[in-house]
């Protein structure tokens, strides 16, 4: 057989190299590039040299028609329902979600709170800590109240240990592993927390979860750019990929579904980081708007939709004379392609000049929106501060914004309206086109035939000649 040469993977996005340089060509990523034992050979040539395989003669196995078998997966709800509306009503058996978030943001918190849940509903819970020392989880669920809850809790890193352990009585529900870097196998030769590694652990585990029908969650750590750091190839493998958001000025965090195979993608789950670990927040829109200036211009609250829920939240924009040669824009919380877009279409159909103004925009509380109808509220914030003129505090904003200026309907009104109303709003504006589809609204529903109508409105403040009313 041939000498094996070392191969060369990035320790970031897992590219392999033939030889080492600094800088990955995948990801960018400089040093981060590191020497790996080499997989075994794959078998190449004839398809009969292929059948044998590394280890000799193929096993054959038999095909199955696709009618027959489970026909729903089977799920385990947690009972904390922001957690099982992104798992899409609760851990699927078998199935392998990775959980990524910043270090320090609430990921053993939220599984500890779920195990919890899952023990005290009868269900065997397993949580496995690379990072912690028992003590200093039992310290953990002490504080969440929760240190009578059946969870099993053992701090192992080597995954066959792990694998026996679990192999042993009866197979448990769910299994934690807190984190999937911190795990090692013994079938790859390379260093703990290299990509061969994680890659290797996961594997193993994966395969048992698959074979025992336990769900499994792996906790993975994520960089600076928000990528989950080395499983990366992990989340290829997974069935579910979810991330844990939030910054560190608020308190509450968002989980998101970034990938799922069982379930909805759309969906958030909203909780706030109390002393006594994570609370449910039901009614997120009244959280985002605490502490809104409604008096100041730059401020238009967008009624916006995540997954099947409405959800209010306010856009802040300011936009001021520059002193620079090329003006700043900057975003946070939304896209800022998005934003250049707005900005572009603004200045080509609605006459206005930006081109000497520094353009921020925010969408407050830290949420990152993505939905294109939030067009229309960051426009309003945008043209209410260049104008000066404050929106009227009682009016919520949606709509797509076309490259020609045309104002384009939004989904689901009816249910962005009934949250408006919920929340004490008196009136929406959204693209004239669409509103015949809210029916009768809960608010008086307003239309913009285009952005000249949206800006026109804006500029006349409150008088309003020329958005019509329902
Ligand atoms: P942790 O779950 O350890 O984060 P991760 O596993 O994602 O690294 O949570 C750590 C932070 O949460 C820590 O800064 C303290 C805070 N925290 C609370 O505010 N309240 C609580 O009840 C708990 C358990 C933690
Ligand atoms: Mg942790």
């Amino acid at each position: 057989m041939a000498r094996r040469a070392p191969t060369y993977a990035c320790q970031s996005c897992g590219a392999v190299y033939g030889r080492w340089q600094g800088r990955c060509d995948a990801c960018g990523g400089w040093n981060t590039i590191a020497e790996e034992a080499s997989a075994p050979p794959m078998p190449g040539g004839s398809a009969a040299q292929v059948a044998r395989g590394p280890r000799g003669k193929g096993r054959i196995f038999p095909l199955e028609g696709l009618t027959g078998g489970e026909a729903e997966a089977p799920r385990v709800a947690s009972g904390i329902a922001e957690l099982d509306r992104v798992t899409g009503g609760g851990f699927v058996k078998g199935s392998v979600i990775l959980l990524g978030g910043d270090p320090g943001i609430g990921k053993s918190t939220l599984l500890m709170q779920a195990c919890a849940a899952l023990g005290g509903r009868g269900h065997r819970v397993v949580y496995i800590s690379g990072e912690e020392a028992t003590g200093q989880v039992r310290l953990r669920a002490e504080r969440l109240g929760l240190s009578q809850a059946p969870v099993e809790l053992a701090a192992e890193t080597s995954v066959e240990d792990i694998i026996a352990t679990l192999s042993h009585g009866a197979p448990p529900r769910l299994v934690v592993i807190d984190s999937i870097q911190t795990m090692w196998t013994e079938a790859v030769e390379a260093a703990p927390g290299t990509v061969t590694q994680v890659r290797g652990s996961a594997q193993a585990l994966i395969r048992y979860a698959k074979t025992s029908g336990a769900a499994l969650i792996l906790v993975g750590h994520v960089t600076k750019d928000g990528q989950i750091a080395g499983p990366r190839v992990v989340e290829h493998m997974v069935d579910a990929v979810a991330s844990f958001e939030g910054d560190g000025a608020h308190h509450f965090r968002i989980l998101r579904a970034v990938k799922n195979r069982f379930g909805p993608t759309d969906e958030i789950g909203v909780f706030e980081m109390t002393g006594m670990g994570l609370a449910e927040v039901a009614n997120p829109s009244a959280l985002f708007l605490q502490g809104r200036d409604t008096a100041s211009p730059g401020t238009a609250v967008f009624a916006g939709m995540e997954g099947t829920r409405p959800l209010l939240v306010e856009f802040q924009a300011l936009v001021a004379p520059t002193s620079l040669g090329t003006p700043r824009r900057a975003v946070v919380g939304w896209e800022p392609s998005r934003l250049s877009m707005v900005i572009a279409v603004l200045e080509a159909h609605a006459g206005l000049k930006l081109g000497q103004h520094d353009v921020y925009l925010n969408v407050a509380g830290g949420l990152r929106i993505t939905e294109p109808a939030a067009d229309m509220a960051a426009a309003a914030a945008l043209i209410s501060s260049l104008a000066g003129t404050p929106l009227p505090p009682d009016r919520v904003y949606m709509g797509e914004i076309g490259l020609t200026g045309a104002l384009r309907p939004v989904s689901q009104t009816a249910a962005r309206l009934k949250e408006a109303a919920k929340l004490g709003f008196a009136s929406a504006l959204a693209p004239k086109a669409g509103r015949e589809a809210a029916g009768s609204p809960p608010i008086r529903l307003e239309g913009a035939a285009d952005l000249a109508d949206l800006v026109a409105g804006i500029a006349a403040g409150h008088r309003k000649p020329r958005v019509q009313g329902a």
